[in-house]
């Protein structure tokens, strides 16, 4: 297996699997994996939705900023960020500079099936989140588009197949 040399970064909807399929390609490259909003936590000490209470969302979104230029300057690892990360030009510049990016694109549907007995997203906190998660979802196409590879996160593919797209790639 050749080294890596630029870190993989995952990125897409939430719901989309990056974590799962980030991991799975961490493994086979025998790279760490790393996950961008678990950084902020930590170094927070509070939870994403207190974080986007307390301080709001563009205080999470620069957080978001350093967490990830911070781990693009380490060593190369898989990186998965948080649903929002690739929607902003700074953060594509760096990723653009420094990694590659891998987004896993998923139906609307699917996403939310994923998503919809899970209360923890703070941008879901909505009286109708379906409709809030189809707004999201057509609005950052155009983004994730911009993506160097996208792999399909159907349920027909298991985890272990789309790290294999991934790797390969
Ligand atoms: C967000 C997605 C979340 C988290 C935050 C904002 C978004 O991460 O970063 O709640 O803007 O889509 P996941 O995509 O891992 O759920």
């Amino acid at each position: 297996m050749p080294q890596l040399n630029k870190t993989v970064v995952m990125v897409g909807m939430m719901g989309a699997g990056k974590t799962a399929v980030g991991t799975a390609v961490a493994r086979l490259l025998k790279v760490p994996f790393v996950d961008s909003d678990d950084e902020i936590v930590k170094a927070a000490s509070r939870s994403i939705a207190e974080i986007f209470e307390r301080d709001g969302e563009p205080f999470f979104r620069d957080r978001e900023f350093e967490v990830i230029g911070r781990l693009l300057r380490g060593t190369p690892c898989v990186l998965s960020t948080g649903g929002g990360a690739f929607l902003s030009e700074r953060n594509r510049a760096q990723i653009r500079a420094s990694g590659i990016s891998v987004w896993l694109r998923a139906d609307l549907e699917l996403l939310w099936q994923r998503v919809r007995h899970k209360t923890t997203r703070p941008l879901l906190r909505t009286a109708n989140p379906h409709e809030t998660l189809r707004t999201l979802y057509e609005a950052r196409l155009p983004a994730y588009e911009m993506a160097d590879l996208a792999v399909d996160a159907s349920p027909d593919y298991s985890i272990e197949q789309m790290a294999v797209r991934v790797v390969e790639a």
